[in-house]
């Protein structure tokens, strides 16, 4: 990351498709299979420069509409190619450059599935520096555009979730405490909750 002189925290990197290292992005378009997950709303935090979520759900099959987020510019750079050369993902896959910490609800929709794979991953003092949300923030804006109904994922095998400090772990816990929730258990290596209202 960069440093904290009041630029923006953003992933000076590059995250190619590495499902062996990764897999959640994988597990996660296996999960909508499953669940017979088509014409639906979602919110992608980390779309990797590979971008598989977003064209996964583009295909006719599913036809899941993708609002995704990277604070990479590398990968938003392959978005803006993805989209000149193959402008009938456009309707299905948009990407914002930005930082999930600066999320603000009035620019969000409604989602029937929110992804949370790299949550506690990245936030750090220098986004403090610009009064950035919390991890748990963000957790709850995003429940809260959710659909009743709807899913929101979190993904345990990442290096954050049960670290000693600041873990992704602790944020579920203190969430799911506060919030009508179901934790519906693993699918693959992935954690999935339904938002009950
Ligand atoms: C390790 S990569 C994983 C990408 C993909 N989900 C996968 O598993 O292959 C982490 C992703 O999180 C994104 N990211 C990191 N910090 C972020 C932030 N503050 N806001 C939004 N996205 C962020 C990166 O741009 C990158 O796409």
């Amino acid at each position: 990351m960069t440093a904290g002189d009041g630029k923006m925290h953003y992933w000076d990197a590059y995250w190619d498709f590495r499902p062996d290292d990764c897999p959640c992005d994988v597990h996660f378009v296996e999960w909508l299979d499953a669940n017979g997950i088509r014409d639906k709303t979602i919110y992608h935090f980390g779309t990797g420069g590979h971008h598989l979520v977003g064209i996964e759900c583009a295909r006719p099959e599913r036809r899941n509409a993708v609002l995704g987020i990277t604070a990479a510019p590398q990968e938003y750079e392959t978005y803006i190619e993805l989209a000149i050369e193959r402008p009938e993902i456009l309707e299905f896959y948009n990407v914002v450059f930005g930082d999930i910490y600066m999320l603000n609800p009035k620019l969000l929709p409604e989602f029937d599935v929110v992804t949370l794979f790299h949550l506690c991953e990245f936030r750090g003092e220098k986004n403090d520096a610009y009064d950035a949300l919390t991890d748990l923030d963000v957790t709850n804006l995003l429940t809260d555009r959710t659909r009743i109904d709807g899913h929101i994922l979190f993904f345990p095998s990442s290096y954050a979730y049960d670290r000693a400090d600041h873990s992704a772990k602790d944020v579920v816990a203190a969430w799911e405490k506060h919030r009508d929730v179901e934790r519906l258990g693993m699918f693959e290596s992935l954690l999935v909750y339904r938002k009950r209202s």
